[in-house]
């Protein structure tokens, strides 16, 4: 059986309860549902201590010295992948980065092979991306008790520490979640970044939340019940004080009917500095990442002043070490 038979309907598998210990401790990071606020306030406080001006040192600590951190990337990433990297050797832990194109995967190797395979090699802690849904959360039911599966990308499902490193930013520079207007735009449909920011902003408080897109591209109306679905990109920006532009996700999408082209999509859905004048006047500009300048955001604006996004990729370090740090702690008890 496939990996994609296997884990059809998968996101009906409710995986908020698994990811906690007896005791409560997140112990698995599979999604954002499930944590509440005061959780998640916690983990943005970690990540704060673990930030350090630029041109400064890096923050280092001990905390995963003695644990081995395994990274399985099944899909491509540059941001998730080298943030793991980087924050587990930060906290003092051997990192494993397999890869995945020449490992016995290919020899048709099950994915629960490969992870009872490098569990017998003492690997406390498995960061894992899939195109599948539901990978993370099988595996998490398959693993001995004292490891840990963090969620780093699955399918159009869930991205929690994109979730956690947005919003740490926008706290950073927003402060109280109530009084803030977040407009993301783009392919809602198939972006696991969207529903984890959605689900995470939810959470929070966040005054109001307006998801914008075709209506091609647009979300299920019950998957964020609290946003409003909007289809005119100059409605969803103005007043703004976040734009969150995202990438459609050609990879993800089967058919590419209904779905304008390159041109035409920049005109109507294309984040621009003349569109961002309809945004409130201290808006910031954030995108997770890989960008495509001139058809999501105009290059310009990217790199402009309103722009947060390397700000982003350096918080994704802070809310890794962070995460790293809980569940390691967590494992400590099990
Ligand atoms: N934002 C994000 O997940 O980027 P990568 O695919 O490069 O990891």
């Amino acid at each position: 059986m496939s990996v994609t038979e296997l884990f059809k309907n998968s996101d009906k598998i409710d995986d908020t309860e698994l990811q906690f210990d007896e005791a409560g401790r997140l112990k698995h990071l599979l999604t954002l549902r499930g944590l509440s606020r005061a959780q998640i306030t916690d983990l943005l406080d970690k990540s704060e201590r673990y930030l350090s001006p630029m041109g400064q040192p890096a923050v280092r600590a001990t905390t995963l010295q003695g644990r081995t951190v395994a990274n399985l990337f099944f899909e491509p990433s540059t941001r998730t992948r080298a943030s793991f990297d980087l924050a587990a050797h930060r906290l003092g832990a051997d990192v494993l980065n397999l890869d995945v194109k020449t490992s016995s995967r290919k020899k048709g190797e099950s994915i629960l092979d490969t992870l009872y395979t490098l569990q017998a090699m003492q690997i406390d802690i498995f960061v894992i991306r899939d195109a599948s849904a539901g990978v993370p959360a099988y595996i998490a039911r398959h693993v001995e008790p004292h490891v840990s599966i963090l969620n780093a990308g699955e399918s159009d499902i869930s991205h929690p520490t994109q979730g956690l490193l947005d919003l740490l930013t926008i706290r950073r520079h927003k402060g109280d979640f109530s009084k803030l207007t977040v407009a993301i735009i783009g392919d809602i449909a198939h972006s696991r970044v969207a529903r984890s920011a959605a689900e995470g902003l939810t959470t929070m408080g966040v005054g109001e939340l307006r998801l914008v897109s075709p209506e091609a591209l647009a979300p299920e109306p019950d998957t964020v019940p609290s946003a409003r679905i909007m289809h005119n990109l100059d409605d969803g920006i103005r007043g703004a004080d976040v734009v969150m532009a995202l990438r459609i996700q050609r990879e993800r999408i089967g058919s590419l009917d209904g779905i304008p082209g390159i041109d035409e999509y920049y005109k109507n859905y294309g984040v621009s500095s003349e569109r961002m004048c309809k945004a409130a006047p201290d808006a910031i500009v954030m995108h997770p990442g890989p960008m495509n300048r001139g058809i999501e955001i105009e290059s310009s604006l990217a790199d402009s002043n309103q722009s947060v996004i390397t700000e982003q990729v350096t918080n994704g370090v802070a809310v890794r070490m962070a995460i790293l740090a809980t569940v390691s702690k967590t494992l400590e008890s099990q």
